[in-house]
């Protein structure tokens, strides 16, 4: 068995699917970027079995993890996981071959990741998701160039030592990313232990 476990996305999952059954559309594809364990994308297709699911990670343990956790939910809305790097910029090109996607989910990613790997996601975001589609993003940020928390600002400099390139993002910044790429903040969600739920949507018109 390769099945990994994951406390937080025990803990997080029941609040923020309350903050997707807000947002997803009816029916229709969701991407989820970044999946992990497959906790989350397990849970979520139970909760919203009117969707298909398609989880993705780049790392092979991952995704063998993933494909056990599914096979063992016995569910049949959720497609196999794909290897996906949010930093690749060929990701959104290699899926939209494949399928038509109606919203992305993406949890606890981007300050475990290099900066590129989250302006990748809003660029493969803005190149995939149809006008109106919403990108989710759920973490803890930093607003207006500061912590909200102290366990925050220690988390972000475990991180940092870990990795110089991976930290707790500003919201302020990412926001003005997805902008740029034609996104615009539908709300964002204050969720427990200090994190956020960061709800996008795509206006392809606004797209520079
Ligand atoms: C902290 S885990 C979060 C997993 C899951 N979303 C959760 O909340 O339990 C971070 C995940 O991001 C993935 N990841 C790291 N860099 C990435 C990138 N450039 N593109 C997509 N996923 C990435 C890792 O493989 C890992 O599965």
């Amino acid at each position: 068995m390769n099945k990994q476990h994951s406390p937080a996305a025990l803990r997080n999952r029941t609040p923020i699917a309350q903050v997707l059954e807000g947002i997803l559309p009816e029916s229709g594809t969701v991407l989820e970027v970044a999946s992990g364990s497959g906790e989350h994308v397990t849970h979520f297709a139970r909760h919203f079995p009117q969707l298909t699911w398609l989880p993705s990670d780049p790392s092979a343990e991952a995704r063998s993890s993933i494909t056990d956790h599914l096979q063992e939910s016995g569910l049949s809305n959720c497609l196999p996981p794909v290897a996906l790097d949010a930093s690749d910029p060929q990701w959104p090109a290699s899926l939209l071959q494949e399928t038509e996607l109606h919203a992305i989910v993406c949890i606890n990613m981007i300050h475990i990741a290099p900066w590129k790997a989250c302006l990748g996601l809003l660029e493969g975001a803005a190149d995939l998701l149809p006008e109106e589609a919403p990108l989710y993003l759920y973490g803890p940020y930093q607003r207006a160039g500061k912590h909200t928390s102290e366990s925050n600002a220690a988390f972000d400099a475990q991180l940092q030592q870990r990795n110089p390139e991976w930290g707790v993002r500003n919201l302020e910044t990412v926001c003005e990313e997805a902008q740029d790429r034609g996104f615009r903040l539908e709300k964002t969600v204050e969720m427990p232990a200090n994190n956020l739920s960061v709800v996008f949507r795509h206006s392809a018109a606004a797209r520079r």
